[in-house]
């Protein structure tokens, strides 16, 4: 087995291991990398759906994504449930027709009461150049602020809300909008995490769910999310990942940000994920 750190603050490759939830000890030694490098890579898994949720279920507890159950309102996002017998498995397929639309900071499904701790994610078909995805380290990110920048976000929270991502699935169908809205009501989250399994203080907010600050006027609300989301942009927090078919990413969803380039169009990238479930933040 090799390790290779991809970028100095985020991010390790791991080559020549077969990725075996069977072993002894599997699920500590993912852990433990995962915690460390905020984003791990697997190579060459060629996992099948089933062996592919296997896995994923030694880490962790497996979600649904929420929205599986308004798949007919959800017609932007194709074919979003790729397989009826696992309904863990989210499809984020690209083609000629569906163009990428990944392509802006964000961490998954913040916009959850509970937000996914972790992403797992493999590569089916992936572009003969171009889609790659880039991590940003957001406790980095929180680090490189001044003391003063520090106190003034510490106590704050912020709305996430899905409405911005997914409305233009729902076309003119207001009345399916407002059920899921019932649903899913926007959630309101600390600005700055402590992580649950780290201790780290981290910047949790994206410019896709995070929507305003609560309890300020909506300029200075926009000022400090700016501030916030584009820190996600910044090169020395980052890594980029270049993908072969069969590979696995795992990352930390709390700790981090992801941006998937979208360089690739007409071409076919077929990418499919589960998220584990998370735990109470604070
Ligand atoms: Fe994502």
């Amino acid at each position: 087995m090799a390790r290779t750190r991809l970028g100095t603050h985020i991010g390790v490759v791991v080559d020549d291991y077969k990725m075996d939830p069977a072993e002894p000890g599997f699920r500590d030694f993912v852990m433990e990398l995962l915690l460390q490098h905020k984003v791990v890579f697997f190579k060459s898994q060629h996992f099948s759906p089933a062996t592919f949720t296997e896995m994923v279920g030694q880490l962790g507890r497996k979600e649904v994504h929420p929205f599986r159950t308004a798949a007919d309102v959800i017609t932007g996002i194709s074919p979003f449930q790729p397989y009826p017998e696992y309904p863990e498995i989210t499809g984020i397929y690209h083609d000629e027709k569906v163009t990428g639309n990944l392509n802006s900071w964000h961490s998954d499904l913040n916009w959850r009461e509970i937000p996914p701790f972790a992403s797992v994610l493999r590569a089916v078909r992936i572009p003969p150049q171009g889609g790659d995805t880039v991590w940003a380290n957001m406790a980095k990110a929180y680090d490189s602020l001044s003391d003063s920048v520090k106190s003034e976000l510490d106590e704050l929270r912020v709305v996430h809300d899905w409405v911005q991502i997914y409305r233009s699935a729902f076309k003119d169908n207001e009345d399916a909008l407002r059920r899921m809205q019932e649903q899913f009501p926007a959630q309101s989250h600390p600005l700055v995490l402590t992580h649950p399994l780290t201790g780290e203080r981290l910047l949790f907010s994206n410019k896709v769910s995070g929507v305003r600050i609560e309890g300020v006027g909506d300029e200075e609300s926009r000022r400090i999310l700016d501030m916030v989301h584009r820190l996600a942009w910044r090169p020395e927090f980052q890594c980029r990942f270049q993908w072969d078919e069969g590979d696995v990413a795992i990352w930390d969803n709390l700790a981090t940000q992801h941006y998937a380039v979208s360089d690739y169009w007409p071409h076919v990238r077929k990418m499919e994920r589960i998220t584990l479930e998370g735990m109470p933040i604070k």
